[in-house]
């Protein structure tokens, strides 16, 4: 084999090298070029009948020419392995995007969602928001709200009490209003304060009753509130919670803890009146129980069920839906 033969061998190696598909392929083309039976190998063969000259000219350009093929075949295994590596791994790979078939998002409870409006809207006309405790005491549930021991009203709330302490010292809130009354201890007037929460009751449940329910209070303490006050505000909710067409009316009522007190409902466009809560002027004794001057301060409190407003915006005629957490039910709200 001459050096031209040589030029022309590696030329034809290089593109057959570079046609070679697969990893498998290469192999074979690598046992072609430099195994035993190929060219290189014997034209080695042919050296020892070479003149010294001849030989070590032969013998270097051989050496040269494996080291190219060598090189080349070295060059193509790498680039091979990348691809065959890349297909592995897609082959390997889990489409986990199946899984997102029926995907569906949650959403916050009916009563949730309540809840936040109102605070929404009432934190848009100034007010904070406040919380207290679901387990209260005495004082605070009765008798700081101006409810006197073995007073009638306290039969109006069946309540349950906690076997802590003293025999009917502790119990779990009846209503909302204590937290009036630890407003009025912790913060210096003027206050204007809601108060959402869970309230309890030893009531059996049905269509209108739950056990557990939801309350918003709201108290407001300043210099010089009236019941014009009051009424102004409960009108001015209604219709910023239900929509132009609601008004709302004030009817006489009783609360040990508000003087004078009604209970105040919601007209609909329809003509047709809900009945939402309780509402009046805070009674001077709470004032002082909480350890404020009704010679200077006055002001006005309500309260009404929240479980009750997110019925009628959804027209559900059973409470106990909202309690029983069915995702079929729950998921149209
Ligand atoms: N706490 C009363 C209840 O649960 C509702 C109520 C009435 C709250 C009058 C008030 C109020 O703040 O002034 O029946």
């Amino acid at each position: 084999m001459n050096e031209i033969d040589l030029d022309a061998h590696l030329a034809q190696a290089a593109t057959d090298i570079a046609a070679a598909t697969d990893l498998a392929a290469l192999k074979d083309l690598d046992g072609v070029l430099l195994g035993k039976k190929s060219a290189i190998t014997a034209a080695k063969r042919t050296l020892g009948g070479l003149e010294p000259d001849q030989r070590r000219a032969l013998g270097l350009r051989l050496n040269e020419v494996r080291d190219e093929l060598t090189g080349l075949l070295d060059e193509r295994r790498r680039h091979l392995e990348v691809g065959e590596r890349a297909a592995q791994l897609e082959n390997e790979r889990l489409d986990l995007t199946e899984l997102d078939h029926g995907r569906r998002l949650g959403h916050r409870h009916v009563i949730t969602q309540t809840w936040e409006r109102l605070e929404d809207l009432f934190v848009g006309m100034g007010y904070t928001v406040s919380e207290g405790p679901e387990i209260e005491d005495e004082w605070h549930n009765f008798g700081a709200l101006n409810f006197p021991p073995d007073h009638p009203a306290r039969d109006m709330y069946d309540t349950l009490y906690v076997n802590y302490g003293d025999p009917q010292s502790t119990l779990l809130r009846t209503h909302t209003s204590p937290v009036q009354v630890r407003v009025m201890e912790d913060q210096e007037p003027p206050i204007y304060s809601i108060m959402p929460g869970r309230v309890f009751r030893s009531d059996t449940a049905d269509a209108t009753h739950m056990p557990v329910f939801h309350q918003i209070e709201a108290l407001v303490i300043d210099r010089g509130i009236t019941f014009g006050d009051l009424a102004g505000t409960l009108e001015a909710f209604t219709t910023a919670y239900f929509g132009e067409g609601f008004t709302s009316r004030l009817r006489p009522s009783y609360f040990p803890f508000t003087e004078p007190s009604a209970e105040f409902d919601i007209r609909r466009p329809d003509g047709s009146w809900l009945e939402l809560g309780g509402c009046g002027m805070v009674h001077p004794n709470v004032l002082t129980a909480a350890g404020l001057d009704p010679e200077e301060w006055s002001g006005f409190a309500f309260g009404f069920g929240l479980d009750r407003l997110a019925l009628m915006r959804h027209d559900i005629d059973d409470l106990r839906e909202l309690f029983r957490n069915d995702h079929r039910f729950l998921s149209q709200f």
